[in-house]
């Protein structure tokens, strides 16, 4: 089918089947073009949250579907392609974290919304790269067990100066935990004059580096009120998409083209896909009651917290 037909049969089959495509800020320019909302990890959960639509098809990585059903237990939610996981949420299981929470009695655990959902289901928080700073400033106390990125913990260890027990101790994200300092003295020889900016999943020898620290929204808000007219990019490079469509009239140049700067698992999810999932109502996401509960309250008390 060509590119033209497919968009026809996804617009006539969301309509029919009363349904929302939700797409994270890294998706190829043509399914963030045809989705109905792109985002970061933090507005997605909240739009999913939010929707009347009976059906989601969730355009990016499963925990970020599978948050969708847990904060929207009733309606259906789609998956393209439910083997599109992450690194960073593969790198914690449920007995790892048991043992730490018995290790830290009383001490609350903070896990990144990169989280698998069976794992997830043990947070006191739910944390994204937007509020997490903010979310561990006001936790009461002075230690928190975070997971499962270790880069993000770091940052947030420099940013609220509270004790951070890493779990695990080694939990990072495929591409910006490969990021290197010749990274950014190389885009800044041939961008000079233009704003760096850098994902918190990135090492904190790369943070020190850089103009701006943020969420990928967090990203095109600085990008849009800056004075300045180029940025290098430093995230995953479907970002670029997101910050062409929603900042207009300045340039942005990727941080690297090696092929890490393309997640694997984002890569996944294509417009072919997105038909499919409306066509034939695969990849249902299903999980069990009590864990879309336990989600679902740790997410609420986190933006309680964050007023
Ligand atoms: P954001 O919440 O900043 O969009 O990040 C999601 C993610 O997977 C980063 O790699
Ligand atoms: Fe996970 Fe990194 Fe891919 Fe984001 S870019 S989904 S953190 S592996």
């Amino acid at each position: 089918m060509s590119k033209e037909a497919l968009i026809k049969e996804i617009k006539g089959l969301k309509q029919e089947r009363n349904a929302i495509i939700l797409g994270h800020n890294y998706m190829d320019m043509d399914v963030q073009l045809i989705a109905d909302f792109t985002g970061d990890s933090y507005d997605l959960a909240v739009k999913a949250m939010e929707t009347k639509a009976e059906v989601i098809v969730f355009a990016g990585v499963r925990f970020m579907a599978e948050q969708a059903k847990a904060l929207n237990y009733d309606r259906e939610v789609l998956s393209p392609d439910l083997n599109a996981g992450c690194t960073i949420a593969d790198a914690l299981d449920t007995e790892t974290l048991r043992e730490y929470r018995e290790r830290y009695p009383g001490v609350p655990v903070v896990l990144y919304i990169n989280s698998n959902i069976d794992v997830k289901a043990m947070a006191d928080y739910i944390v994204t790269s937007s509020t997490a700073v903010k979310a561990v400033r006001k936790i009461p106390g002075d230690t928190v067990i975070f997971g499962p990125d270790y880069n993000l913990a770091t940052y947030v260890e420099r940013m609220t100066s509270k004790k951070i027990i890493k779990v695990p101790p080694n939990g990072k994200c495929i591409v910006h935990g490969n990021y290197v300092p010749d990274y950014i003295r190389e885009a800044r020889t041939k961008y000079p004059g233009a704003k760096v900016m850098i994902h918190p999943e990135a090492p904190l020898n790369i943070i020190d580096l850089v103009d701006f620290v943020g969420s990928t929204n967090q990203m095109i808000e600085f990008a849009r009120n800056s004075e300045a007219r180029e940025f290098i990019v430093g995230t995953e490079i479907g970002m670029i998409n997101a910050l062409k469509l929603k900042v207009p009239g300045k340039e942005f140049y990727p941080l690297t083209t090696e092929p890490i700067a393309r997640c694997p698992f984002m890569a996944m999810i294509t417009l072919e896909k997105i038909y499919r999932s409306l066509r034939d109502d695969v990849y249902r996401v299903e999980i069990p009651g009590n864990i879309a509960e336990a989600v679902r309250e740790a997410f609420e008390r986190t933006r309680k917290l964050l007023g």
